[in-house]
């Protein structure tokens, strides 16, 4: 079957500070967008990448990939279109432009640059089992408070840590699982941040397979700090 990659990179990244775009801003000297294109290219069965941007954004997109092309070993063809106003609306619009040949979907952030392929072909494997959702997973090291929605300074509750998971993408689908996620799950306000959640809302399964540190989310400062600390521990 058909596997395709839709990575949402329509964001501003506001909580990484003013600046350019998130996914355009670069590391190890290469935009945070070409690692994460490369990063699902490089899992063999991957053979179309939709890069969805922000939507005053595609042409200028288009050129930096161009600019990046992808190496004979990681080749995949790549499809660029506008992104909406949440996270969940981006995905959405990349889900719709997917040929109809295409039978498994990784949804991946342009924010998590640094996924290691062993994690991408654990996902995709993981679906082709059968699974018709599957995200990568790992515990937690903090513990988690739920606090008062309208006095978020009171506690109340203190989950379990150990019945705890952050996830991680690529999240894997199957196409027409995920497709109808995003067609009936009505969006409020900011959405969805997490495709798996629609999904389970529909009443699917969703499976987790181990998460790796190096997948983690490039949000705040710090995390560019990381993430370019972790590419030159790759190139030594
Ligand atoms: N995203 C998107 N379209 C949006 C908002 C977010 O495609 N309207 C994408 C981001 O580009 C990112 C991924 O969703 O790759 C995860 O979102 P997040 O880390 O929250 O990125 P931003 O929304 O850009 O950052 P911030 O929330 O700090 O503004
Ligand atoms: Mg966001």
């Amino acid at each position: 079957p058909r596997t395709a990659a839709v990575i949402p990179a329509a964001g501003r990244g506001t909580r990484l500070g003013p600046g350019t775009p998130k996914a355009l801003r670069p590391l190890g000297g290469i935009p945070m967008l070409v690692h994460a294109v490369r990063a699902m290219a490089r899992a063999r069965t991957v053979g179309l990448v939709v890069v969805v941007a922000p939507p005053d954004g595609v042409a200028e997109t288009r050129r930096l990939l161009d600019a990046h092309p992808l190496p004979d070993s990681e080749s995949a063809e790549l499809l660029v279109v506008p992104g909406g106003d949440n996270r969940q609306r981006s995905v959405r619009r990349g889900v719709e432009a997917l040929p109809p040949d295409v039978e498994i979907v990784l949804v991946h952030d342009a924010a998590r640059p640094l996924v290691p392929v062993d994690t991408v072909e654990d996902v995709i494997a993981a679906v082709r089992d059968g699974a018709p959702a599957v995200v990568p997973a790992l515990p937690l090291s903090d513990t988690v408070k739920e606090v008062e929605p309208s006095a978020p300074e009171r506690v109340v509750g203190t989950p379990d840590r150990a019945r705890l998971r952050a996830v991680q993408t690529p999240q894997g689908f199957d196409r027409d699982v995920l497709a109808a996620a995003h067609r009936r799950v009505t969006d409020e306000g900011d959405g969805a941040t997490d495709d798996a959640g629609m999904v389970e809302r529909l009443g699917h399964d969703v499976r987790l397979v181990p998460g790796h540190e190096e997948a983690f989310k490039v949000t705040r400062p710090l995390d560019l700090v990381l993430a370019e600390a972790v590419l030159a521990r790759r190139r030594a």
